[in-house]
């Protein structure tokens, strides 16, 4: 039986491609076709970063070095370039180009093209020019987010999620849910990006995909961690780690921290119950500004996805709804905030 990926008005079969994943290179013509996205030419990418110049390096992850570059149409574009180093990298670019291509919603990052000119492999990007939410969130040089844009990310990424988890057939699973994963344009519109590790999630009778554990450590739901078991559950716990990473201005993971703050989680988790502590677990930098109630709201809906039994997380449609109610409600001027709070036993 074919299973066929249906997005909006794109139909391809996926698994013809994603079982070709290891070698882009047996993808044939055809099945390139079905892809959205279009073949760059080395050359075109390395006029459009000016020989991939170091002027032009806006950052690095796992995958490889990252450029800013312009297409001679005049579109700016970011351009991912595949360290060559890692095999694992290579199945990466070829999920990413198979989801990236069947993907289309205004919260996921699109995909305008990629590379595959001998052992090259480079993605091209649309440029988003606010960077990622970890880059704002943790840099004591850049200005604090304010809690309304902090809540307006926090609805979109929910809706980026919600298309991969309700509107896929298959579903997908992310797997790499993170504040890095969060990219940010000029108004502070959230996009999903690095598709690299999703995997279609579970259809039928079957609760759970079985994987190798792969992701961030401090965003990884523990049951996954644990056996390996993927579910769309999964996520929602990743979301809720950004979602506290939103409220508390802290990275999941810091181990720069004293013993008891470096994870996250563990470190705020015996604060959801006590609804008078909620103040102190707010980002100081935030300065007090805050509509009350939403911040009740925010960390219920965290505590929530933060659940450690996946069946109790909420569904993502519930999710948006309910974030969507709380960015509403923090449009308001905030005569309902609270004062200033000086460092506490918690911070
Ligand atoms: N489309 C884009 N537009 C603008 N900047 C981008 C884009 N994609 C990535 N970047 C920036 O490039 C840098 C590296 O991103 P990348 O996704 O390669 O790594 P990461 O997500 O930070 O870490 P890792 O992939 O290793 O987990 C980040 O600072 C990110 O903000
Ligand atoms: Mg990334």
């Amino acid at each position: 039986m074919k299973l066929y990926f249906i997005y909006s008005n794109k139909m391809s079969c996926f698994y013809c491609l994603a079982s070709r994943e290891k070698d882009f290179n047996r993808v044939d013509e055809k099945d390139r076709e079905s892809l959205g996205a279009s073949g760059f030419s080395f050359h075109e990418l390395s006029l459009a970063t000016k020989g991939f110049k170091e002027e032009n390096l806006i950052g690095e992850g796992g995958f490889g070095k990252v450029y800013k570059g312009y297409l001679s149409s005049g579109q700016v574009v970011a351009i991912k370039q595949l360290n060559l180093d890692g095999q694992q990298g290579s199945n990466e670019f070829v999920t990413e180009v198979i989801m990236l291509s069947l993907f289309d919603h205004p919260n996921l990052v699109k995909l305008f093209g990629y590379c595959t000119d001998g052992d090259q492999r480079l993605l091209v990007y649309e440029y988003m020019p606010m960077c990622s939410l970890e880059y704002h969130l943790f840099d004591p040089e850049k200005k604090a987010l304010s809690w309304k844009i902090r809540m307006k990310i926090a609805v979109g990424a929910a809706r980026g999620l919600e298309y991969l988890q309700c509107r896929a057939y298959p579903p997908v699973i992310y797997r790499d849910l993170k504040s890095a994963n969060i990219l940010l344009d000029h108004d502070f519109n959230p996009k999903l990006s690095d598709f690299g590790l999703a995997k279609l999630g579970p259809i039928g009778d079957k609760t759970h995909v079985s994987t190798r554990v792969m992701g961030t450590y401090g965003y990884c739901a523990p049951e996954y961690a644990m056996s390996g078991k993927l579910t769309l559950k999964s996520d929602i716990y990743s979301f809720g780690v950004v979602l506290l990473e939103l409220i508390t201005g802290h990275k999941a993971l810091d181990f720069n921290r004293k013993s008891g703050q470096q994870n996250l989680v563990a470190w705020f988790r015996p604060y959801f119950n006590e609804r008078r502590k909620y103040s102190k677990m707010v980002d100081p930098r935030l300065e007090g500004n805050y509509p009350l109630r939403s911040l009740h709201h925010a960390i219920a809906i965290t505590a929530m996805c933060l659940q450690e039994d996946a069946n109790r997380r909420p569904l993502v449609s519930d999710i948006v709804i309910a974030l969507e109610y709380i960015a509403s409600k923090s449009n308001s001027h905030c005569n309902t905030c609270q004062q200033p709070q000086p460092e506490t036993d918690i911070n």
